[in-house]
């Protein structure tokens, strides 16, 4: 038996899992950070966390499997990761949930033009994306900008300083908003406009094609008595979709993660640039998806637990249990539209469909009689309009919807999601998305698997199905009308304060 390794270097940890060749999962082992922010609006981490997380969390599953034939590493995208000549990291990364560039994604629109940068990056200019960050580090801090010699994303920098690689893949490169992702390349009108010279950026590959293998230096360390090979790996969300069995345009994923997504696969033919959605490229060679993308998902009830809920996080702690566990059930205790309560989830601005990086996060119709429980329930309720505002973009037709993430542990939530959507959702036994998908990635670079469908076939079991309830629809039409209308009503005011 050959086993493998998926490691997510996600935005509050990074978690390895363990996988024998039949993608079961035997071990994991994750280590927690914090985002730094030195400023309102702005979030930070700092890629040595990642690292060490990383190294850490191997070290506790080579104590049990030492021999591991290979390793895919999946990642937060977006994140501006800056090394000197010396590979010294120039400062903090500026990661996906960062607030401050704004005016650079205007910079970028007036230099480019608003359907130009789209026509060839797949995407509107985006004030998350790494191009925006890299400006912002041009025009904000100079003297760092100066040094820069390498460029990353932030699962490239702890597979560089792992095996020495200085590559990344395309799934992750299309969220660079430099990557030409029709002919698969980086794109010299973009970087010619901004001076950018392409040497700083990593080799681009295909997700599952080894890269290299871990540092002879290293291997003691780490706890492997062999030298595992590390294959491209995928951007977080392109990584979940593989290992949720998203492979096909018929199939589509909700994540709830700190980020919400909806994603579908789509033929290169079907893209359109009309919509307000991204367009990247699929872990699986030369396919696309689109996905809307809701910035403030988990991170709204993460806000909501931190802020809101000393007295849950107390109890829990008493019952061993998670704090979200009785978050949940307060949320239950609420009736479904949460008794007129809105939730607007833009606490990190919101990018499909609005694309507004000013927008901002707003509870609107609280009343005497409402309760914590309303507060909460209008938490999952006001993310899952987002959702249902990024899917009611998708093409209409039959899909089989997958829920995964976080979020998704909570039977009340997955019903929320439901019945905005209208369908009946599914929910598969491997619950490791990212870590499995591109542990599936090195699966298919060792010969075990012919391609990811394959994969698919072998690995991925349905474990249960929500099933839509039709008597709340009218409920959440009423409700999502009233979701949409406040934002186009607070835009302005967003912009203004
Ligand atoms: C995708 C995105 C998120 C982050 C963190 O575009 O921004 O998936 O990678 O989850």
């Amino acid at each position: 038996m050959k086993y493998f390794l998926g490691i997510d270097i996600g935005t509050s940890s990074t978690k390895a899992v363990l996988f024998d060749e039949m993608g079961k999962s035997l071990l994991s082992s994750s280590e927690e950070y914090d985002i730094i922010s030195p400023q309102s609006g702005y979030s930070e981490e700092n890629p040595l966390d990642w690292l060490n997380a990383t190294i850490n969390s191997i070290k506790k599953i080579t104590k049990d499997y030492p021999i591991v034939e290979g390793i895919g590493l999946s990642g937060q995208m977006h994140g501006l990761v800056l090394l000197d000549k010396n590979d010294r990291i120039l400062r903090n990364s500026i990661i996906w949930c960062d607030n401050r560039t704004s005016k650079e994604k205007e910079e970028i629109e007036n230099k480019i033009g608003k359907r130009r940068i789209k026509e060839i990056t797949g995407n509107d200019a985006m004030a998350p994306f790494t191009l925006a960050k890299l400006l912002w580090v041009k025009n904000n801090e100079p003297e760092i900008y100066k040094q820069i010699n390498k460029v990353m994303l932030p699962k490239d920098y702890v597979k560089y300083m792992l095996t020495g690689s200085f590559s990344t893949e395309f799934s992750d490169a299309s969220g660079m908003q430099m990557l030409d992702i029709y002919h698969k390349c980086y794109s010299h009108e973009i970087l010619d406009a901004f001076d950018i010279k392409e040497e700083i950026f990593p080799k681009l590959t295909e997700s599952s094609d080894v890269c290299g293998y871990i540092k002879p230096e290293l291997l003691e360390a780490l706890g492997f008595k062999n030298k595992p090979f590390v294959v491209g790996g995928a951007g977080d969300q392109a990584a979940a979709a593989l290992g949720n069995g998203i492979i096909q345009p018929h199939d589509i994923s909700v994540v709830l993660g700190s980020s919400g997504v909806v994603f579908n696969p789509i033929l290169k033919e079907d893209i359109k640039l009309d919509l307000p959605v991204q367009v990247f490229m699929h872990a699986i060679k030369n396919t696309y998806h689109i996905m809307g993308v809701t910035n403030g998902c988990g991170l709204s009830y993460k806000w909501f637990k931190e802020k809101l809920c000393d007295y849950e996080i107390e109890a829990a702690k008493k019952l061993n249990e998670p704090a979200y566990v009785l978050i949940n059930k307060l949320a239950a205790n609420a009736k479904a539209g949460s008794s007129g309560l809105i939730y607007l989830p833009y606490l990190n601005g919101e990018r499909t469909p609005h694309n507004d990086p000013y927008a901002q996060g707003s509870l609107v119709g609280i009343r005497q009689y409402t309760s914590k429980a309303d507060i909460a329930r209008s938490i999952l309720e006001g993310v899952s309009y987002s959702i249902r505002d990024c899917y009611s973009l998708l093409k209409k037709g039959s899909y089989n919807v997958y829920i995964s993430g976080g979020g998704a542990k909570g039977e009340l939530w997955r019903q929320i999601i439901a019945d905005n959507l209208k369908c009946d959702i599914y929910r598969i036994k491997q619950q490791e998305g990212g870590a499995l998908g591109v542990a599936i990635l090195a699966m298919i670079a060792a010969g075990l698997y012919k391609d990811a469908n394959e994969a698919k076939k072998k690995i991925i079991e349905i474990k249960d199905i929500t099933k839509a309830k039709e008597e709340n629809y009218n409920i959440y039409d009423k409700g999502y009308n009233a979701y949409k209308a406040l934002y186009l009503s607070l835009k302005d005011y967003f912009k203004n304060y």
